[in-house]
């Protein structure tokens, strides 16, 4: 089914009709206090005007008025909520991946990306899944808000009207890294996606740094800085060969930070804790042994 507008339009024409409901609301019966105040004040008017206790007009009218108005909020809530929630049927599928503390976005073709890429003038259907706990994915510019579960899948659609970068957050609470889960959608051109999408730009990302776009793309920079500064997790820089206090089976040790040590810290987080630190990091067991590898020989190269 084909709807009738973009999540934009669907959400802001319910926003400003409920706006303009409000303010009129808002003008009518504060000038109507204002000024029975002024004039029914006792000292302009020190005795009743009228012993009526009943105005059937009156009633119908106050009663019918606010009728008519909530019913038409309903209205376009209601239409917006259904424009919300009806798949047009040309969109695109992407999948998308939340867990902690970063999005990983999936193409029908195998590709993946750290930032959501989409076409402009097309309609997008984003499957949402969560790997860990519960994350929400939220794009102000196209007013779409839906949380992803563990064990169930939500989606979203939206059409990006307009080349361009848009905030891409997460707002669900989901840990210490939670505000650091942060991306963009990069909307291009059809012919600019498409030349994306079929992967020429990857290959010169492959040779340029596999390491280090695996680390962007895998979420690892949320928690982990390249330039010596504390944020999640401990700072890449210098980490390579350097000595390091971990906790292992409850014990503290000193290990050194070699090849062996990297792949077990990416595989298998929560076997050796370095000291000061959370152990909240996730495991990375879906990295093939050769992209593990480029992602050490990158840390390597921040000695
Ligand atoms: Cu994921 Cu907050």
């Amino acid at each position: 089914m084909q709807p009738l507008q973009t999540t934009t339009e669907a959400v802001d024409t319910a926003f400003y009709v409920i706006l303009g409901i409000d303010l009129v609301m808002l003008l009518g019966i504060m000038t109507a206090m204002i000024w029975f105040v002024w004039r029914y004040n006792r000292k302009r008017q020190p005795l009743p005007l009228s012993q009526k206790d009943k105005n059937l007009w009156l009633e119908i009218t106050w009663t019918v008025i606010p009728t008519l108005l909530v019913m038409l909020m309903f209205w376009y809530g209601w239409e917006g909520y259904l424009s919300l929630r009806r798949i047009p049927d040309d969109a695109m599928h992407i999948k998308a991946s939340a867990r902690m503390w970063s999005w990983l976005f999936t193409y029908d073709n195998g590709k993946t990306a750290g930032k959501l890429y989409v076409p402009v003038g097309r309609p997008v259907k984003v499957e949402l899944h969560a790997e860990d706990v519960l994350h929400s994915f939220y794009v102000p510019a196209f007013r779409v808000k839906r949380d992803t579960v563990p064990g169930m899948t939500n989606w979203v659609w939206f059409e990006a009207e307009k080349p361009g970068s848009y905030d891409l957050f997460c707002a669900e609470y989901c840990g210490v890294g939670h505000s650091s889960m942060v991306t963009t959608v990069e909307a291009l051109s059809a012919a600019e996606f498409q030349a994306w999408l079929t992967g020429t730009e990857e290959a010169a990302d492959r040779t340029a740094d596999r390491g280090e776009e695996l680390a962007r793309q895998q979420g690892c920079l949320g928690c982990h800085s390249t330039d010596g500064s504390r944020k999640v997790g401990p700072s890449f820089k210098g980490l390579f060969g350097e000595t390091t206090t971990v906790t292992r089976d409850g014990q503290q040790v000193t290990v050194t930070a070699d090849a062996a040590y990297l792949a077990r810290s990416i595989r298998e987080p929560a076997a050796e804790v370095v000291v000061g630190y959370p152990p909240v990091m996730p495991p990375f067991t879906g990295l093939s042994e050769a992209d593990l590898q480029a992602l050490i020989g990158w840390l390597r190269s921040l000695q």
